[in-house]
C-alpha cells in the first residue's frame, strides 16, 4: 500500500542550511522512493500565529516555495501546495476544534512555554497569548488528517502535536464514524538527521541562537562569511587537530561521502590549518548548493511560474480534500437538505436522481469483471479481470461502502475522458444510499 508522507514548513522566515539538511533534502529523497506519496506545503496559516508583518509572510512563502523547487522537488511527483489555498483545511479545523478538549490544549508545549514565561515575569498567565497560538495544534491536526497522512517527518519539538492529531482523529472517528474510520492515525517520524546540523557555535543550528549558515540568502559571499565565523579550537596550522566534535566537521559530513569524510579527518589529524579546512568546507557545500542557488534566483525572478505550480498543486490537493470534507460534513449533520424521507417515501424515491449501477459479468476469457455505469448507461469505471467472481463482488461491496476512498487500491480504471470529480461524486452518491 502507498504510504502518505506529509510535512509543512511555517512561512515566517528564510531557510538556513539546517532546514535544508534536516528537512528539505531528506523529504525530497523520500519522495523519490517507490510506494511513497508525498505532500509538502507552505504552512502560511500557521505563520499568522507568530507574525503580524504581511510583507514578511508574503516574502517567506515565496522564498520557501522557491527553495523546495530549487532543491529538486518534482511537483509532478508530489502534492505541493500552500495551506491557505485549501479552504477545506480551516473548515476541517473547526470540525476538529469542536471535539478537542480544552484541557488537552492547556498541555500543549508551545502554549505552556508562553504561560511559564509570563508567570516567570510576574505577568498574567495568558498575557500576549492569542487563540491562534492556543489552538495551533488543531490546525496542524487538520493539515495532517485532511490528507490521511501515515507518516509526518518532524523535529522532536513537534512530536506532541502529532500525538494530539492522533487523539483528535480517534475521537472524531469514534463519535461520528459509525464504524468507519474517516482518518488514518498518523505517526511522527523523527530522524536523527532532523536534529543533527550544528550551528556556528556548535549548538543546534537555529534562528533563535543566531548561529545559522544561510542557504541561498546573500549568495556565495554570505556562505563564505558564515563559514569563517564557525567556532574552532585555537590549534595552529601544522598542529594535529581532533576532528570529532567540531561543528565544522559535522557540517562537512552532511555534504560529503564516507570517503570524503575520512580524508578530511585524516588531513586535520595531520595538521591542516582551520583556515584551509574552512575553504574545503566552503567548496564542498558550494558544489552542491551553488547550482541550486542559480535555480532559486531564476525562480525568484519569476514568481508567476511558482504561482502556476502551486495552483496545480492546490487543485490536486483539493480533489482529495473536498470529497473527504463532504463526508465529514454529512457525518456531523451538515449535509444538504433533500426531499422528505418516510411519509412521502414513495414519491421521494421517484424524484431522487437515479443512482449509478454496478454490473458484474464474465468475459470470454473466463475472468470476472465489473463496471460502474451512470443511470443513463454511460461507463464510469471499469475493473480488471478477476480469477474468482467473489473477488469482483468484494471490490464492488467495498467501493459501495467506502466510496472514492477505496479507489486508490481498487484494481479499476476511470472511464476515458471522465473527470475524477464526476467519478467521486457518483461513488459518494452510492455510498450515501448504502448507508441509508
Ligand atoms: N508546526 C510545524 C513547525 O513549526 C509546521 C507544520 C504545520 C507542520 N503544519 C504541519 C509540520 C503539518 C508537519 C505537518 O515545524
Amino acid at each position: 500500500m502507498t504510504q502518505r508522507v506529509l510535512t509543512g514548513i511555517t512561512t515566517t522566515g528564510t531557510l538556513h542550511l539546517g532546514n535544508y539538511v534536516g528537512a528539505i533534502r531528506p523529504a525530497i529523497a523520500a519522495s523519490r522512493e517507490a510506494g511513497v506519496e508525498s505532500f509538502f506545503f507552505m504552512a502560511d496559516y500557521h505563520a499568522l500565529i507568530k507574525c503580524d508583518e504581511p510583507d514578511r509572510i508574503a516574502r517567506s512563502r515565496l522564498e520557501i516555495a522557491a527553495t523546495w523547487l530549487a532543491a529538486g522537488l518534482d511537483p509532478a511527483r508530489v502534492v505541493f501546495y500552500r495551506q491557505s489555498d485549501i479552504p477545506e483545511i480551516p473548515e476541517l479545523t473547526w470540525l476538529l476544534t469542536c471535539v478537542t478538549s480544552k484541557g488537552q490544549m492547556n498541555r500543549a508545549h508551545a502554549y505552556k512555554a508562553a504561560v511559564d514565561a509570563n508567570l516567570a515575569e510576574g505577568e498574567d498567565a495568558d498575557a500576549g497569548v492569542t487563540m491562534g497560538l492556543y489552538s495551533y495544534p488543531i490546525l496542524m491536526a487538520a493539515d495532517i488528517l485532511m490528507f490521511n497522512a501515515h507518516r509526518v517527518p518532524v523535529g522532536k519539538d513537534q512530536v506532541q502535536h502529532i500525538e494530539m492529531a492522533r487523539d483528535v482523529a480517534q475521537r472524531f472517528n469514534h463519535l461520528f464514524g459509525r464504524g468507519r474510520e474517516f482518518f488514518v492515525l498518523p505517526e511522527a517520524q523523527t530522524d536523527a538527521e532532523m536534529e543533527l546540523l550544528p550551528g556556528l557555535d556548535g549548538r543546534k543550528m537555529s534562528k533563535s541562537y543566531d548561529n545559522v549558515v544561510p542557504l541561498f540568502e546573500g549568495g556565495a559571499k554570505a556562505l563564505r562569511e558564515a563559514i569563517a565565523r564557525i567556532v574552532t579550537d585555537s590549534r595552529l596550522p601544522g598542529e594535529p587537530k581532533e576532528p570529532e566534535g567540531q561543528a565544522l566537521v559535522t557540517i562537512f559530513d552532511a555534504f560529503a561521502t564516507p570517503e570524503q569524510r575520512a580524508a578530511f579527518r585524516a588531513e586535520l589529524r595531520a595538521g591542516l590549518a582551520w583556515g584551509e579546512a574552512k575553504q574545503r568546507l566552503f567548496d564542498q557545500i558550494e558544489s552542491q548548493i551553488g547550482p541550486m542557488r542559480a535555480r532559486y534566483a531564476e525562480l525568484m525572478a519569476h514568481p508567476e511560474k511558482i504561482e502556476a505550480i502551486l495552483q496545480e498543486g492546490a487543485a490536486k490537493a483539493r480533489a482529495l480534500a473536498a470529497p473527504l470534507l463532504a463526508e465529514l460534513r454529512a457525518a456531523v449533520g451538515l449535509s444538504r437538505f433533500s426531499a422528505v424521507p418516510q411519509a412521502a417515501a414513495k414519491v421521494v424515491k421517484a424524484d431522487k436522481p437515479a443512482l449509478p449501477v454496478f454490473k458484474q459479468y464474465r468475459e470470454a476469457d473466463g475472468r470476472f469483471y465489473f463496471k460502474l455505469n451512470a443511470a443513463d448507461g454511460s461507463l464510469l469505471l471499469q475493473s480488471e479481470g478477476f480469477e474468482a467472481g467473489r473477488e469482483a463482488g468484494q471490490w464492488v461491496a467495498r467501493l459501495k461502502r467506502e466510496g472514492a476512498a477505496a479507489l486508490d487500491q481498487a484494481p479499476v480504471q476511470r472511464a476515458e475522458g471522465l473527470a475524477p470529480e464526476a467519478l467521486q461524486a457518483a461513488l459518494a452518491a452510492l455510498q450515501e444510499a448504502e448507508q441509508g
